[in-house]
């Protein structure tokens, strides 16, 4: 079967069980590149065309305010199709409940009919809240797998956690 990640990320400032701190790498990158490990997937990262702040606390008000009016940023590159592959791993951090609001431009423009897709978080606390659901929207004639919940201070340790996941699913 093949494989791809579509995911978000931000590095830059980030919270860390009550303190902030500067990261190179986010938390949800650091799970795609296990998943490739994994299962040899392919990977997309789906990127805002206007990056959110590197400022922790104005990026939290940027995404509020564009999930607000549900607008749907632009990115700096799309994917066109998904042809190719069997099963397509759909992650991010949870912003506000659910995905942040690129990866619903990007999620928007594929076809999903037929295919198996892995829902998947890193959050802080709110597990996959909202975005099993909020996939379904751009995915109704998808078999949607049993989404995977990490909290984000600790991806570094979840590599064993994602191969069963992917063991009991696929
Ligand atoms: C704008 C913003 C909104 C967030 N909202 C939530 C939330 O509603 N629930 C939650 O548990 N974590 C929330 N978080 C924390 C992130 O989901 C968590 O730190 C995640 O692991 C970040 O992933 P990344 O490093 O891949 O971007 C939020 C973080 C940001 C920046």
């Amino acid at each position: 079967m093949k494989a791809l990640v579509i995911y978000f990320s931000r590095a830059d400032e980030n919270y860390f069980g009550g303190s902030m701190r500067y990261i190179d790498k986010g938390n949800t990158e650091v799970v795609a590149d296990y998943i490739q490990d994994i299962i040899g997937a392919d990977l997309f990262k789906v990127e805002r065309k206007v990056p959110y702040s590197k400022d922790y606390m104005t990026c939290i008000k940027e995404a509020q305010d564009e999930q607000k009016r549900n607008k749907l940023p632009e990115l700096v590159k799309e994917l066109s199709n998904i042809d190719d592959y069997d099963v397509i791993f759909i992650g991010g951090p949870i912003y506000w409940g659910t995905l942040p609001q690129p990866m619903f431009t990007q999620l928007s423009k594929l076809d999903f009919k037929d295919k198996i897709i892995m829902p998947f978080s890193t959050h802080e606390g709110s597990g996959l809240a909202s975005i099993v659901r909020d996939i379904k929207k751009y995915a109704l004639k998808a078999n949607i797998k049993t989404g995977l919940a990490i909290v984000g201070s600790n991806v570094n340790s979840s590599k064993p956690l994602l191969q069963r996941w992917i063991d009991e699913q696929l």
